[in-house]
């Protein structure tokens, strides 16, 4: 069955990716938005990226929408050490000709879940998480509308990528992520866990490149730039593909695996604010609040994207 998503994004090289694997499986999701935050880069370069991206889709009608310039309480963190000034450095990019809709991307998130039946709405959040929590906050009646969450974001065996404790999507809107993990809506997590092990290597960017396509090349280009930084950090083969992890799960849930459990978000630590503390080992007592995933069949993942990308 096809399901009704709406991505809220920062891309960003990887959430680039996830757009593109969004866009080339129409029979598994409909993709009724794309909402950008501030994130990787500020909110102008992220509503710019998300509209480039769609345009190379082929699918300029796609509707996107610019949302929160900074997160709910803190100032903004950025992310340009790892994907360059624009957020998609690498390649060469035109500006995108297609137009940014006038609503807000809070405006429009709310609106679609009173729209659209109770329960066949999901949210693909691959950013901080401040577009979805201004929503809940300034509209609470949306949230048992909301069919599921399927986020990036959170680390718990990997712990930090942006400090020793914290994943950058939490740590750059911890209170944000807060009111989400507390809103009782089903929430599947991809944390770095999973997304350290959906590594590119030389023959899958190799595969990218040799499908001949404009899309294909980008991807190639984008992982090439954004693998420089990973490779120096963790030496490891290539560049985790976090955010796709999230259109992944939607089409084939079964590459994933992890836990039911309790995630809450710290907010207060003098070293670990923005820290995802999972309960991986059910020892809080605490009630379970997410489904938190903690391994991926990375052969299985680079299969369906090389597939899904070889069409657009
Ligand atoms: C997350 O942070 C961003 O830099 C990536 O796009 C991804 O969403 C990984 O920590
Ligand atoms: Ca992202």
């Amino acid at each position: 069955m096809t399901r009704k998503i709406i991505i809220d994004t920062d891309p960003g090289q990887d959430d680039a990716v996830a757009i593109l694997l969004a866009l080339a499986s129409p029979e598994d999701v409909d993709v009724l938005g794309i909402t950008a935050v501030a994130g990787n880069v500020p909110l102008p370069l992220t509503e710019r990226n998300a509209r480039i991206v769609c345009e190379l889709a082929g699918r300029p009608e796609t509707k996107v929408f610019a949302g929160c310039d900074a997160p709910m309480k803190a100032k903004l963190v950025t992310a340009e050490h790892v994907h360059g000034k624009t957020g998609l450095d690498g390649p060469q990019l035109a500006d995108p000709t297609m137009p940014l809709q006038d609503q807000h991307a809070v405006d429009f998130i709310i609106e679609t879940l009173r729209t659209e039946p109770e329960g066949t709405v999901t949210l693909c959040p691959l950013g901080p998480l401040t577009n979805i929590a201004t929503a809940m906050e300034r509209a609470p009646d949306i949230i048992p509308c909301i069919q599921e969450i399927v986020l990036m974001g959170g680390a718990y065996f990997e712990v930090g990528n942006i400090t020793p404790s914290a994943e950058f999507n939490i740590y750059v809107d911890p209170e944000a992520a807060d009111i989400v993990f507390k809103s009782g809506v089903p929430i599947v997590v991809m944390p770095l866990d999973v997304t350290h092990k959906a590594l590119t290597t030389a023959p899958h960017v190799q595969g990218f490149r040799d499908m001949g396509t404009e899309p294909g090349r980008m991807v190639a280009e984008w992982t090439d730039f954004f693998e420089r930084f990973d490779k120096e950090k963790y030496g490891s083969a290539g560049a985790p593909l976090h955010d796709p992890c999230v259109i992944a799960y939607l089409i084939k849930p079964a590459l994933f695996s992890g836990r039911h459990v309790n995630v809450e978000i710290e907010l207060d630590g003098t070293f670990t604010r923005g820290m995802t503390v999972a309960d991986w080992w059910r020892v809080s007592g605490r009630e379970a609040n997410a489904m938190f995933m903690g391994d991926v069949d990375a052969d299985g993942f680079f299969g369906l994207l090389t597939e899904r990308i070889a069409r657009l």
